[in-house]
């Protein structure tokens, strides 16, 4: 007598696993979503990706704690590549034109909002980690669990990775709750996570939409361009050493070269405030544009933070350096997203010949700190990258790279030097901090400074916003 076929007697050849790996025959057997349930499922969590990642992007800017600003443009470059693998996926599914731009609930849309125009960073952590992750988290998880796993092993692919992300920014988002927010505060907003808790039962039909009445959102929400840092980041219009100067000196030592290469690095925490800008005020772009441009905001997030590790590896405290955020302050307020971008693409086109990363990374080497070296290998390698996401996204909007090369320098031009405006306003003495701080780091060393370092007072009067990476002439 043979026994009946059922998928749970049914077995593979020689017990092998079945399905390639992907579950079990029973679960297989199961009906699963149909491709219309799921492309309407997958576009409410690919719509709540994409206004993470704005919500993410457009607040770097003002966020100032720095640990936050470099979280936030980790998280949104997560989001945003999560958001373009769902768009792929929803692709395959037979939805062209894909209608992944529609906004697929009117209360989703009040929820994002309401997290984007939050009034403090508080309030801010508390929207996005407490309430909008674990929102998205329990959309992914359970269209995976309600989906056929072999029918739609596509879909559980791309969400199975996502999930493992997502779970990552809620652990970082809980942890920074519970070191930011004391329950005494959070009692002031409990009304307007109530509206957020509503907006998602209306979302799931439980209450009707016009019942939702905006809090924070009742205004638009309106881009704040000016960078803000917290209270390690001391005299930040201060541009009185010059690292690039430096950096291009022969008689200097390499190590101290190292130091300020450093400084360099960590200044770079600038550009996310500065291409957070750019993503928010530029519209209607593809959006692979917003996931390149958002990757690159996230690699400058990452140099600023290679920066602060290479401090603390050599045992030097970097809140004696004076950080100035000119240069994204400028730009924000005094160009427009295009001009920004020429600038950008200006200064990184610079960065390019042997004399740009090739020549810190080869600084790096001679001075004999490893870490400084594998640090510089890889800012170096990060810069290529950038230079092709120029090419890919700015350069096309002149047709010719000596155009747009043009129109980046005649922008970079429009920022004239504000070294003596900025004295004169009081708002620094443009002190020069660099002796202290490396003679701070020879002590860590334990060795004795080089007289031509220490006595390095070189400052940026005169030379536009500051160099930045361009050669010092
Ligand atoms: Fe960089
Ligand atoms: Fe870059």
């Amino acid at each position: 007598m043979t026994t009946k076929i059922t998928p749970d007697t049914y077995r593979s050849y020689r017990n092998l696993p079945p399905l390639a790996g992907l579950c079990t025959l029973a679960q297989a057997a199961k009906p699963g979503l149909s491709i219309e349930a799921c492309t309407t499922r997958l576009k409410e969590i690919h719509y709540a990706l994409k206004r993470l990642q704005e919500i993410l992007t457009a607040r770097i800017t003002s966020e100032p704690i720095y640990e936050l600003k470099t979280g936030f443009a980790h998280h949104a470059h997560l989001c945003a590549e999560h958001a373009d693998a769902l768009r792929t996926r929803v692709g395959e599914m037979r939805e062209p034109p894909l209608g992944l731009e529609a906004v697929p609930h009117p209360a989703w849309e009040i929820f994002f909002d309401e997290i984007l125009a939050a009034r403090t960073t508080e309030e801010l952590l508390v929207g996005l980690y407490d309430h909008a992750m674990p929102e998205l988290h329990s959309l992914m998880f359970h269209y995976s669990e309600d989906t056929n796993p072999l029918t739609d092993a596509p879909s559980r692919r791309v969400l199975r990775f996502a999930m493992l992300e997502v779970e990552d920014m809620i652990d970082f988002g809980e942890a920074s709750v519970d070191a930011l927010v004391t329950p005494d505060f959070r009692t002031g907003f409990h009304e307007w996570e109530e509206l957020l808790q509503n907006c998602l039962k209306a979302v799931d039909g439980k209450i009707p939409v016009e019942s939702l009445e905006r809090q924070y959102s009742a205004t638009p929400y309106v881009y704040d361009p000016l960078p803000k840092r917290d209270e390690r980041w001391k005299d930040q219009w201060n541009q009185g050493v010059n690292a690039e100067a430096f950096l291009y000196d022969e008689n200097m030592p390499a190590k101290a070269k190292a130091l300020m290469m450093l400084f360099k690095r960590i200044r770079e925490v600038d550009v996310p405030e500065m291409m957070s800008s750019i993503l928010t005020q530029t519209k209607g772009k593809p959006s692979k544009y917003y996931r390149d441009m958002t990757r690159q905001m996230w690699d400058e997030a990452r140099h600023a933070m290679m920066g602060e590790v290479g401090f603390v590896a050599l045992g030097v405290d970097w809140t004696a350096a004076r950080i100035t955020f000119n240069w994204s302050m400028r730009l924000n307020t005094e160009c427009t997203p295009m001009e920004r971008h020429a600038v950008l693409y200006f200064i990184e086109q610079g960065l390019m010949p042997r004399t740009g990363k090739r020549y810190e990374w080869e600084v790096a080497q001679e001075s004999g700190i490893p870490l400084m070296a594998t640090i510089q290998d890889f800012d170096w390698a990060d810069e290529v990258l950038h230079a092709a996401i120029g090419r890919q996204w700015y350069i096309p909007e002149f047709g010719h790279i000596n155009k747009a090369l043009e129109y980046g320098d005649k922008c970079w031009s429009k920022i004239t030097s504000n070294w003596q405006e900025v004295r004169e306003k009081g708002l620094t003495s443009h002190e020069n901090w660099w002796p202290a701080l490396y003679s701070q780091a020879c002590k860590a060393w334990g060795a004795t400074a080089d007289a031509k370092a220490l006595a390095f007072a070189t400052t940026y009067d005169g030379k536009r916003a500051d160099l930045k990476e361009i050669h010092a002439d």
